[in-house]
């Protein structure tokens, strides 16, 4: 687990309706004690931990392109699928989390192991 994760959880959680988070959006959302970032990418949910790795910023307030969520605070961007940084000013990865979907209710567990790509 992340040293900045604080718990998380293995088993899933129920966090969201399909229908909280539009495609294009990203929202806030709680595993564990976790702040986390789930994102709508064409249908597709995806989550990363909230809290950008440069400040303490969230996350969720900034802007989803394509698979990247972008920081508001610099401009770092993070891919949504595994956390690994995409632009400066940040250089470490965030935590990511794994996401299902069952009828019109988005789970997520996590985080899983980090990874650099
Ligand atoms: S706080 Fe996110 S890029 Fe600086």
């Amino acid at each position: 687990m992340s040293p900045m994760s604080s718990l998380g959880s293995d088993d899933w959680q129920l966090v969201a309706h399909v229908f909280d988070v539009k495609p294009g959006q990203v929202i806030k959302v709680v595993v564990g004690k976790d702040p986390v970032c789930l994102g709508n990418v064409d249908g597709e949910f995806l989550a990363i931990y909230d809290i950008c790795s440069h400040e303490y910023v969230e996350l969720h307030e900034g802007w989803l392109e394509g698979d990247e969520v972008e920081c508001p605070q610099h401009g770092s961007k993070f891919s949504m699928r595994t956390g690994a940084v995409r632009g400066l000013p940040a250089t470490k990865p965030v935590p990511a989390y794994e996401t299902k979907v069952e009828g019109e209710h988005v789970y997520v567990r996590g985080p899983v192991p980090v990874s650099s790509s």
